[in-house]
């Protein structure tokens, strides 16, 4: 297994080409399903989640190709074409489900298309336990029926999907994206209540439009879907990744340096520019994205409390964490997205950061500085959190479990060295 290993103490310095965003790039494939025509993806991300993703599809009975293509920027977000002319399979196998939520997201379209589907249940994971049932009640209020068997959900809709309303008890960024695309191509209007309002979700929208569904509200708290009898191909370019460039941007801050950030977008990061001002950072959105450096000294311990969209997102909270470590005072980051999403902490503590848990709050008391050491990421976001931590570390952190950095940050230590990190990563076999 690879394993990254940093020098810290170094200011970072330069321009970061922020990537296509991992989270609005895997609903934008699944939307491929929805059409016998080709869907034509830019600024493609290469991660791991996406080629797991890509599998899927390609054992649904999707044609994949894949181009590598030099954006006007610089930077080589790729193109993917996808094409499900027919649909050979209707199973999302336990084997790659398991390996990423984010496949259940087969089963809108997949249902609305074809009448039926089976998923494997996700099962738990590293930060609670992530259930679907949000997604289930929502295809349900469109008359499909749902059994559980063998660990599978079992979804039919043999009459097609009806549209309906559905209020959602809870936000749920998958499920809005789920009863979205399954809504496009229902019979009537249906209307979700209580949606999800990330830019991820908007960018879905887009591409659906594009594609020839009748959408309205994307980006509010109602959506407005009137189902459509058919889809057709469409070319989109995925939008810049908000939490790549949300965790550069606290490197910037933690490592007192001063990075461009191309292709950022302020509005994307309203909820994190407003804590980092806040904590004395400076943000400026220039023509070409947002730069950032502190303001002056030290940082000033700010509290944060993780939220839906427009909140502070919960997928940059195991970072901020690690920036107000060496803040001056005290910060509390609360969590209330997910249960067990603070599992970064007692490795930040190994690396001698002071803090304490109480329930969804974890209460930080920032040091001059951290001290490099051994540590293992958990998931996805806990690995930046400790790649920040390394940064501003004096001496040698080493990184293991580095797959885990894989499945979301597209090189991530080659784009950090480039801007002056002493970051390598160790191949073992
Ligand atoms: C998406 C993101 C993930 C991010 C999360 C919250 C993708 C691929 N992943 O995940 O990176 O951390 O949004 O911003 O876009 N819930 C239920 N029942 C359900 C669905 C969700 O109780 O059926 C709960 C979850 O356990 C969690 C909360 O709702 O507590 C929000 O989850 P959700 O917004 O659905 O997250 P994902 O879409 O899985």
């Amino acid at each position: 297994m690879d394993k990254i290993v940093i020098r810290g103490g170094r200011p970072l310095q330069g321009e970061i080409a922020v990537s296509g965003a991992k989270n609005a790039a895997l609903p934008l494939m699944a939307a491929a399903l929805l059409t016998e025509q080709t869907v034509r993806l830019g600024n493609l991300p290469h991660l791991v989640d996406i080629a797991t993703l890509a599998n899927l599809l390609t054992r649904l009975g999707a044609e994949l190709h894949l181009n590598g293509q030099c954006a006007p920027d610089g930077h080589d977000g790729r193109v993917l074409e996808i094409c499900a002319r027919r649909i050979a399979s209707h199973v999302a196998p336990y084997d790659l489900v398991r390996k990423m939520r984010a496949s259940v997201l087969v089963l809108g379209p997949l249902l609305a298309r074809e009448g039926r589907a089976e998923v494997s249940l996700p099962g738990g994971c590293a930060i609670g336990t992530r259930p679907i049932d949000l997604h289930l009640e929502g295809f349900k209020r469109l008359g499909a029926e749902i059994e559980l068997d063998g660990g599978y959900v079992k979804a039919t809709a043999p009459n097609g999907l009806k549209g309906g309303e559905i209020v959602f008890p809870k936000v749920s960024v998958g499920a809005t994206e789920n009863l979205m695309m399954a809504a496009s191509l229902a019979e009537g209007e249906t209307l979700l209540v209580n949606a999800a309002r990330e830019p991820e979700i908007v960018d879905l929208a887009n591409l659906l439009c594009a594609m020839g569904a009748d959408i309205e509200g994307a980006g509010s708290e109602q959506i407005c879907i009137r189902g459509v009898s058919a889809l057709h191909g469409a070319e989109h370019t995925v939008i810049p990744d908000r939490i790549e460039a949300g965790t550069y941007a606290m490197a910037a801050a933690a490592t007192d340096g001063d990075l461009h950030l191309l292709g950022a977008r302020a509005d994307h990061l309203a909820a994190l520019s407003e804590l980092l001002t806040k904590a004395g950072v400076t943000l400026e959105e220039t023509n070409r994205g947002l730069r950032v450096r502190r303001a002056n000294g030290r940082l000033v311990g700010t509290d944060a409390m993780t939220e839906a969209f427009p909140g502070f997102p919960t997928d940059l909270q195991a970072q901020y964490m690690a920036l107000m470590t060496t803040a001056e005072g005290a910060a509390m980051v609360t969590e209330t997205i997910f249960e067990n999403r603070f599992m970064h902490v007692p490795e930040l503590c190994r690396m001698g950061a002071e803090i304490v848990v109480h329930g969804a709050s974890a209460l930080i008391r920032g040091k001059p500085t951290l001290k490099g050491a051994p540590v293992m990421a958990t998931d996805l976001r806990a690995s930046s959190c400790l790649v920040l931590a390394g940064l501003v570390a004096e001496g040698e952190t080493e990184l293991n479990r580095v797959y885990h950095l894989d499945r979301g940050y597209e090189r991530l230590e080659a784009k950090l060295a480039a801007c002056g990190a002493d970051i390598r990563r160790v191949r073992e076999a």
